[in-house]
């Protein structure tokens, strides 16, 4: 079989694990040949997969006036209309969801502020979105559904002309991380993954130093997603984060945590994720619950033994210059908010979390004052 980007990554068994950033190239079974691997996920033909344009870097034809789409309305979509309502150059064209209501409370919001009320697509029917992409004139389409919809509305939308973002995460196999890549290099088109936590005061604090040598070599990045959601993922007005934990294991919301430890390991740029060691705990909190809330509610009744994903997920990635990342998950359990990020060089180390958020050259941590 030739070897093409896609069966390499599939060769190396990659497949299942959850964990799909763009960056993982190779992994751990090594002295297991191709052939003797079952294809877990796709049948590959013998040049699908082909690089046909590098689209890292790219910069696409500028725009005076960015016009946008919505696709998804509810409590994240809603938050980023009104983040977009404050950028200059914007403006927002059409909204879909499939409430109506939700439809309307971002028009008035538009429409009060002065700004021209967007079209609505909303009609209940699960497709409709496509009409936002078939006739709307549109430079960018921001998607906040469902996780499980993310792959084929930015398949659509790029195929439709426009720009896509998607809230995390954007693929959930690597399969559909594939048809992202290969869509978004076909048709030129940008595919975001809205990672904000990339993008936060001292990520991009520590990024900056990093890049300037302040903490030597980079050998090593503490991440996390941790976040107690017992709660918030049983939600009867959010089905479809429970269904995520359905026959599902691993670390299913890996971004938050590796996004940042992949942009100061400089991953795809100079370094790739090289090979992974991820294990998981068992369920001890979720299925109980479950089960708890049945006694009272019928709702819950059809998840009883469903629940699979750990309580808590370890992943130790290694990169092909020799760094390690070791990455967490845990939102099942009562504990304090964190992302941790501790990141360790040759001549210093910077720490977020627990607050506050730290430096050392060795010898202790750099108090405030001198931090300021
Ligand atoms: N980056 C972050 O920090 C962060 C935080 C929360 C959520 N998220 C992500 O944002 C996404 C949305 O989460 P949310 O909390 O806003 O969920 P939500 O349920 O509040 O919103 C989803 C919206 O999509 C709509 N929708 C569903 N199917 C649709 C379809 N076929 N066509 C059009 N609209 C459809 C729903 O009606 C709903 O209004 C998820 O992928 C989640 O992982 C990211």
């Amino acid at each position: 079989m030739k070897t093409n980007r896609r069966n390499f990554i599939k060769a190396a068994g990659m497949a299942g694990t959850g964990v799909v950033a763009g960056g993982i190239a190779s992994c751990a079974q090594k002295g297991t040949s191709a052939k003797e691997i079952k294809p877990t996920i796709w049948d590959i033909s013998e040049d699908k997969g082909a690089q046909v344009f590098n689209m890292s870097g790219y910069a696409a034809p500028k725009l005076d006036v960015v016009r946008v789409g919505y696709i998804g309305i509810g409590g994240r979509g809603m938050a980023a209309v009104k983040r977009m309502a404050l950028l200059e150059g914007v403006e927002i064209k059409a909204l879909s969801d499939l409430h109506m209501d939700r439809v309307k409370e971002a028009q008035n919001y538009l429409k009060e502020r002065g700004m021209p009320e967007p079209t609505g697509y909303a009609d209940g029917s699960q497709e409709l979105w496509k009409e936002l992409c078939d006739k709307e004139e549109l430079d960018l389409i921001y998607i906040a559904t469902p996780r499980d919809l993310h792959p084929s509305m930015c398949v659509y939308a790029m195929e439709s002309g426009a720009h896509a973002a998607t809230e995390i995460p954007a693929a959930r196999t690597l399969d559909e991380c594939w048809q992202l890549v290969e869509t978004s290099e076909k048709t030129k088109k940008h595919c975001s993954m809205i990672e904000n936590c990339v993008y936060d005061f001292w990520e991009l604090l520590i990024l900056n130093m990093t890049r300037q040598g302040f903490f030597g070599e980079i050998v090593h990045v503490d991440a996390a997603y941790i976040s107690n959601q017992i709660n918030t993922n049983l939600r009867k007005d959010l089905e479809w984060r429970t269904r995520e934990f359905i026959n599902r294991d691993g670390n299913i919301y890996p971004t938050h945590g590796l996004g940042p430890a992949c942009q100061i390991l400089n991953i795809n740029r100079g370094d790739r994720l090289d090979f992974m060691v991820s294990v998981s705990s068992n369920d001890f909190t979720m299925g109980k619950e479950i089960e708890k809330r049945a006694q009272e509610d019928d709702y819950y009744k059809q998840f009883i033994g469903q629940w699979k994903l750990g309580n808590m997920n370890t992943s130790i990635i290694k990169t092909v210059n020799g760094k390690t990342i070791d990455l967490q998950y845990n939102v099942g359990n009562p504990r304090p908010g964190t992302r941790v990020f501790w990141v360790v060089g040759t001549e210093g180390i910077a720490k977020k979390q627990p607050f506050p958020s730290r430096i050392s050259k060795g010898g202790g941590w750099v108090n405030e004052d001198e931090l300021k």
